[in-house]
């Protein structure tokens, strides 16, 4: 996966992202210990890679004020315009649990609730791993896999968050809001950072521990849109309609069309 090949030096962490994380320390685990940042990179999913092809640690984190081939899910670009976001990978080096598929809800989960909690707003997760505050999405998340003879080395997990107003292209100006947007006050990126930083820690160690279960059930209270809602999605035999139903327990999201019931597991779904 990794594009970045340009030599990879690092600037001096800024001092509102070192403050916000010695606060965050001992909750953080091996999250954030070793902190890369970089006022401008490609991608921060590739440079993390490119440290975890290097042997960088679990929990080796790589943060950019701002990304220049910033990308989301389905090949999408994702706009990184300096200061107005926080873009953030993180290296992790799976084990057996949870399954690589499983990552991004696992991050989901974590994510909502540290947007929840640092922000006080209704963070809610939209099937399979969009942030959402009402229609409009607030993070997005996208975890990347690197496997060798069959095995997964390593997984890149990348979330941005908008935290404040940008200059969207215009198809995105009405689906994207921010932190600052929303609450009409500033907001802290160091506080966001560490806060996610530490919610992303205690879900994967609680895969981990005790497996998914829960965090199944908490991915379900907070995606209300994953029951009842109409969506659409491209098949192999064309647009689809139907309702949802749900997810199972890999994650798929289940649509109830023509009396049967579909497992989407991937590709673009459109909200109704
Ligand atoms: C999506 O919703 O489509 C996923 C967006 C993921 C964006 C983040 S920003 C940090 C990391 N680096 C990237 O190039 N992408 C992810």
């Amino acid at each position: 996966m990794s594009r970045e090949h340009a030599p990879l030096v690092p600037q001096a962490v800024p001092a509102d992202l070192q403050a916000a994380l010695a606060g965050a320390r001992p909750r953080l685990g091996s999250f954030g210990q070793d902190l890369r940042f970089f006022t401008s990179v490609g991608s921060t999913n590739d440079v993390a890679d490119r440290l975890a092809l290097d042997g960088a640690a679990e929990g080796t984190t790589v943060v950019a004020d701002t990304q220049t081939a910033g990308r989301g899910r389905l090949g999408r670009t994702w706009h990184s315009p300096p200061g107005a976001g926080l873009y953030a990978s993180v290296v992790l080096r799976p084990g057996s649990t949870p399954s690589p598929a499983l990552w991004t809800l696992v991050a989901g989960v974590g994510l909502a609730d540290a947007l929840r909690r640092v922000s006080g707003l209704n963070v809610l997760v939209k099937w399979p791993n969009d942030l959402v505050i009402g229609r409009k999405k607030v993070c997005g998340i996208l975890a990347e896999g690197s496997a060798s003879q069959g095995s997964i080395r390593h997984v890149v997990l990348g979330f941005g968050v908008n935290l404040r107003p940008a200059a969207y292209p215009a198809d995105l100006a009405d689906r994207a809001t921010s932190l600052e947007g929303e609450l009409g006050r500033p907001v802290d990126r160091g506080i966001v950072l560490a806060g996610s930083l530490e919610a992303l820690a205690d879900r994967i160690e609680e895969a981990r521990a005790s497996g998914i279960g829960a965090i199944l059930d908490r991915w379900r209270a907070l995606a209300p849109s994953s029951i009842g809602s109409q969506v659409e999605w491209r098949s192999p035999d064309g647009i689809r309609r139907g309702t949802t139903a749900g997810i199972d327990g890999d994650g798929a999201l289940l649509v109830t069309a023509g009396g049967a019931v579909e497992r989407i597991i991937g590709g673009e779904v459109r909200w109704m």
